[in-house]
């Protein structure tokens, strides 16, 4: 039964649905850190966490058990993701359920840094009854510029736009049509809009590009008496910038939601006139709450019981329609990595994986990674899935490049994989008959058509009267059964190098190896082993509701 751990305090909404969930188990253990979390993570198959709990590479190191985390938000930046992708875990967010809330925190900040709502009351509360000194700024007419227009830039915007306030707008990835649709000025850089701005809010992640996007250069280049909002990631803007700006008036006000460091109970801007701050609370309205916590239990639940991933942060998503349908040729994928990894070969430099027919059209990234599974699969010591094959390969330094071609060629659909080694080249096409019998029809130059199952013994020889009758007599010395026969030439004409490949019933042992390699028409003979025939990885397997990962 799948063990749920609930890291971070949840609404009760989700714990209610965790409790209710069919075959799984659950403990809510809040505040853990260092060994005592890692320690944790290893008894259990799924984790939910909020920003509190800080799932880093030294946490998630070693588990084999965890098959994914959950985040009840949207920000992931408290996760390690590529070590998660490493471990084969997958991080999934709930990214659209505090969207309005935050949105309305950001709307919030502006109308109440305007209008001095906060010392305001702070006055009264001192007996103070102070009209002049708080005089404020109304926000309908002014310009309102956004950073990063997603679900919740798009969301304040609406909202700004209600207030009859004029919206300028940057995202690389907005269209200008999309921004004029919902009535945003859109911009080509961010100093492109610094001058005409009142207010400026930001609304994108914490990345390398956006950390200190506004420092003392963008201050200079602003209108004197801007007023600045932060309800996204701290770090966006430069604190120092923030500080030295109020103190020279160029900014009016500064509100803030997130820090660099949070918990931060400390900062030069605390108590500095025209700032406002609260501590992290644009996600903390009932409704955001109920809903993140809702979404995430689903989504981990989904996940564990059905193989339904979605809102994947670390992993593309495919939806478990789609791996049905394209589970004959993940089967084919995954046993040609596993034939090309049995192939008597060290040092793999790069691999090449061509895609021929309606297959081409098809979603064939998590095809490339169930070869890659399959090639990395007995080569490593921790478990490969289709989650982390992709950058296992990558930190190897093995290159990957995959093609798609629509022609057909020989078969309706079909895959060509090939690996550069050290020691050469190996190339293998696979194709699927019918719905669940893949196939291996060329090997190495060789035409043939061969089964991809079990202890398949391959040798190559010289093409001529009476080899095969020859390796089945010393096999049957041995008592060892053939199953099924291929064998496959290069060319055209008889008389040239072949190959032969023979499913087995029995494991031939060295012995019998070596009688197969005494025959003076047989340059090599050796044995790889693939999953008997409808044998897949768990992470392959079906189930009734749809395909499992894990
Ligand atoms: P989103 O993914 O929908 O939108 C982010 C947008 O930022 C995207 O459109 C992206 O194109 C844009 N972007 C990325 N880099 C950019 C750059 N360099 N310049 C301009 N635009 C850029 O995310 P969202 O749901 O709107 O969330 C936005 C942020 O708010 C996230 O950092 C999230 O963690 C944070 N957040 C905070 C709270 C809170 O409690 N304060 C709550 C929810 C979300
Ligand atoms: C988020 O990224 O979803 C927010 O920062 C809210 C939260 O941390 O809960």
């Amino acid at each position: 039964m799948p063990k749920v751990i609930v890291l971070d305090n949840l609404a009760q909404e989700g714990l209610d649905l965790l409790a209710a969930a069919d075959g799984i188990q659950y403990k809510v253990q809040t505040g853990l850190k260092g060994d005592a979390l890692r320690g944790a993570l290893l008894e259990y198959d799924g984790a939910i966490c909020r920003s509190g709990v800080k799932l880093t590479a030294e946490v998630l190191e070693g588990n084999r058990r965890l098959k994914a985390i959950v985040r009840a938000g949207v920000g992931t930046d408290n996760i390690d993701k590529p070590a998660a992708t490493r471990a084969g875990i997958v991080v999934m967010n709930t990214p659209a359920g505090n969207t309005l809330s935050t949105a309305e925190q950001a709307i919030t900040l502006m109308l109440a840094m305007s209008r001095n709502v906060v010392p305001a009351y702070q006055a009264l509360c001192e007996g103070r009854w102070d009209r002049k000194k708080f005089m404020g700024s109304q926000v309908a007419g002014k310009t309102l510029g956004i950073i990063g227009l997603g679900r919740i830039g798009v969301a304040v915007a609406i909202r700004a736009r209600a207030m009859e306030m004029k919206v300028i707008g940057y995202d690389p990835f907005l269209s200008k049509e999309k921004a004029q649709q919902l009535g945003i000025e859109p911009v080509d850089t961010v100093t492109e809009m610094l001058p005409s701005i009142d207010y400026l809010t930001v609304h994108t992640p914490l990345t390398e590009e956006t950390r200190n996007l506004i420092d003392t250069p963008q201050v200079e280049k602003m209108k004197p008496g801007v007023r600045l909002i932060n309800c996204a990631r701290g770090g966006i803007y430069n604190e120092q910038a923030m500080v030295a700006g109020l103190q020279s008036g160029k900014i009016a006000g500064v509100a803030l939601d997130v820090y660099a460091e949070e918990p931060c109970t400390d900062s030069p801007l605390f108590g500095m006139p025209g700032v406002l701050c609260t501590p992290h609370l644009g996600a903390s309205t009932e409704e955001a709450q109920t809903q993140v916590a809702v979404e995430a239990v689903s989504l981990l639940t989904d996940y564990l019981t059905t193989g339904t991933i979605r809102h994947a942060v670390n992993v593309a998503a495919v939806d478990p329609k789609t791996m049905q349908s394209l589970r004959g040729y993940l089967d084919v994928a995954y046993r040609l990595g596993l034939l090309l990894a049995g192939c008597p070969s060290s040092g793999v430099k790069s691999c090449h994986v061509l895609y021929r027919g309606e297959i081409a059209s098809r979603d064939t990234k998590v095809l490339t990674s169930a070869f890659t599974a399959g090639l990395l699969q007995h080569a490593l010591d921790e478990e490969v899935n289709l989650i982390n094959a992709e950058m296992l390969l990558q930190e190897r330094g093995i290159e990957l490049v995959t093609e798609s071609r629509t022609d057909m060629g020989a078969f309706r659909s079909s895959m060509t994989v090939e690996i550069t080694t050290d020691q050469g080249q190996h190339e293998a096409t696979g194709t699927l008959f019918g719905q669940s019998m893949p196939r291996l029809v060329a090997l190495d130059g060789y035409r043939l058509e061969a089964y991809l199952d079990g202890c398949l013994l391959l040798f190559k020889h010289q093409d001529v009267p009476g080899i095969v009758g020859s390796v089945g007599t010393t096999l049957g010395e041995y008592q060892i059964n053939i199953a099924q026969m291929a064998v496959g030439r290069a060319g055209d004409r008889p008389g040239g190098e072949a190959i032969g490949i023979l499913n087995l019933d029995g494991e031939p042992g060295s012995e019998s190896l070596e009688a197969v390699r005494k025959h003076p028409s047989i340059s090599s003979a050796h044995v790889i082993r693939l999953p008997k025939s409808g044998d897949l990885p768990a992470w392959l397997q079906s189930s009734e509701m749809g395909l499992s990962l894990l």
